[in-house]
């Protein structure tokens, strides 16, 4: 794959994980300010955790079997994609403890905590692993994409 083409694509991923990480945080602040302002919070709280059902939970399902699979391929990124994963999990975990937060408080702390989290998580697949995909001839950078793009959209 040609090295302007491969940045290309790079950078889509990452303009994607940055938009992700910006909606995510936005949703999130509306639980903040209706606990701030004593508000119901519940309707802040199912809409982030309908945008993680709809977009990120899937988005992550997606780029295992797709660019993880990929990366692990190659020895050394092996333990970081294992880290991902594990990552993956961690964030499905806190997904559901918020979906059942029994308060204002719980669910600002848990919102939060998953905000954070897929932010770094985010930046390491940047940093990590699109930086050092794109960089190698032998992968297929836009094929990847392509095949996350199929399994979103649900196309056989
Ligand atoms: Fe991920
Ligand atoms: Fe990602």
């Amino acid at each position: 794959m040609s090295g302007t083409n491969s940045r290309l694509v790079a950078d889509k991923i990452r303009a994607h994980h940055a938009a992700m990480v910006a909606q995510l945080s936005q949703s999130v602040s509306r639980v903040l300010d209706a606990v701030a302002l004593a508000n119901n919070w519940e309707p802040a709280r199912q809409e982030v955790v309908a945008y993680i059902d709809q977009e990120l939970l899937p988005h992550a399902v997606a780029e295992e079997s797709t660019i993880y699979a990929s990366a692990r391929q190659f020895a050394p990124l092996r333990g970081l994609v294992a880290s991902l994963i594990f990552e993956h999990v961690c964030l499905g975990r806190l997904r559901n403890a918020l979906a059942v937060a029994q308060t204002g408080l719980e669910a600002v702390s848990l919102a939060s905590a998953f905000s954070h989290l897929f932010d770094v998580h985010a930046q390491k697949e940047d940093q990590f692993v699109v930086q050092d995909l794109e960089n190698r001839v032998d992968v297929d950078l836009a094929g990847i994409l392509g095949s996350m793009r199929q399994l979103l959209s649900g196309a056989p």
